[in-house]
């Protein structure tokens, strides 16, 4: 009986995410773990805002046809990359910083051996962990995308103004079910989102409330004083869990229910029967969220991957091995 049952399981993983292994380098870059694990201490120490950047990069790469690094591409003339596309437009620096300073260990300590997507998954995972989220094992062996354009990414990662429909679209459609979806929205429990993602909720809200009824009052009153220049300003945001900001944690769910939730997409999630039970469940039991958040990284880490002749190890993470329109 366990035959056919392996058998199927087999069957079920589709076949480049099963080529995957977490000894990917042992033999042929012994030292990946070590560089990596130091080139993220270093940058995270001497640039705090680099685990939310890196893994939102990460989520944004994924979301687009794969974890195949095509975020990290650089338009030129000729082609204008996914990174160029407006949503992507405030993806941070030091992600990309990061990402360079990895490439450029690894080139010097194994070259043309460490792909750009293995090393933005391996980064994210070692990030999360630093600041407090659950460790995970990351699968190795992605090749890097031959594409990169600007075009795809519409539709296909998800937008404050998009209603819960929409949202739980973009997540089910790519396999991931509703819970997965909830429990991968804890990830804005550690960075920040710039004012003019939630001002809708905080100006002018209605005709007689000029914010959102149900943020906790004094929250708004504060948000607004942060964003009251935010126009001229567009650089002022605020973080996304106003209460431990920078720690991996369940307090983003316990701040939902507190009428404490930043952006609009954000606060829904209490407020949809098909969401809320999951918000409780996690807000009540930081071990179910450490556990479903893991999976459901994983999960994500693997989508669209590319292996073999799919893809190729980039030299530079920011351009293709041959230039191409
Ligand atoms: C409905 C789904 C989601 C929406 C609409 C959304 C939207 C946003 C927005 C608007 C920001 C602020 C960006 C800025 O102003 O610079 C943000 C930040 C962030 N998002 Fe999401 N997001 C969603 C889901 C996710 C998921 C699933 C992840 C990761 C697995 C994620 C990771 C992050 C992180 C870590 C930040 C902070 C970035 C930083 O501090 O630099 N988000 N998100």
């Amino acid at each position: 009986m366990a035959f056919p049952l392996l058998f199927l399981l087999f069957l079920s993983i589709p076949f480049s995410e099963s080529k995957l292994t977490i000894d990917y380098y042992k033999n042929t870059c012994p030292d990946f773990e070590k560089i990596m694990r130091e080139t993220v201490t270093t940058k995270q120490i001497n640039s705090p805002t680099t685990a939310a950047g890196t893994l939102r990069v990460f989520f944004h790469d994924c979301m687009v046809d794969g974890c195949d690094a095509s975020v990290l591409i650089s338009s030129n003339s000729f082609n204008k990359a996914e990174r160029d596309a407006d949503i992507n437009l405030s993806l941070p620096g030091d992600a990309f910083d990061l990402v360079v300073r990895a490439k450029t260990s690894l080139e010097l300590a194994c070259p043309g051996i460490v792909s750009c997507s293995d090393i933005l998954a391996q980064a994210t995972r070692d990030l999360i962990t630093m600041v407090g989220g659950p460790f995970y094992k990351v699968r190795l062996g992605r090749k890097d995308s031959f594409v990169s354009k600007a075009s795809r990414v519409d539709g296909l990662v998800p937008t404050t103004n998009m209603s819960m429909n929409a949202v739980i679209d973009v997540f089910t459609s790519k396999g991931f079910t509703i819970k997965e979806y909830v429990a991968l929205a804890g990830a804005h429990t550690i960075g920040f989102s710039h004012c003019k993602e939630f001002s809708q909720r905080i100006f002018h809200y209605s005709k007689t409330s000029p914010s959102d009824p149900e943020i906790y009052p004094k929250f708004a009153e504060a948000l607004r004083k942060t964003c009251s220049n935010y126009v001229k300003d567009p650089g002022m945001s605020a973080f996304n869990d106003v209460m431990t900001p920078s720690k991996f944690d369940n307090m983003y769910y316990q701040n939902l229910q507190r009428g404490l939730g930043l952006l609009s997409t954000d606060h829904a999630l209490i407020k949809d029967p098909r969401t809320k039970p999951f918000v409780d469940l996690y807000a009540a039991n930081q071990t179910a969220f450490f556990q479903d958040f893991s999976h459901a990284i994983q999960k994500l880490s693997v989508y669209g991957v590319k292996t073999g002749r799919k893809g190729e190890v980039r030299r530079k993470c920011d351009a293709f091995n041959n230039f191409k329109a």
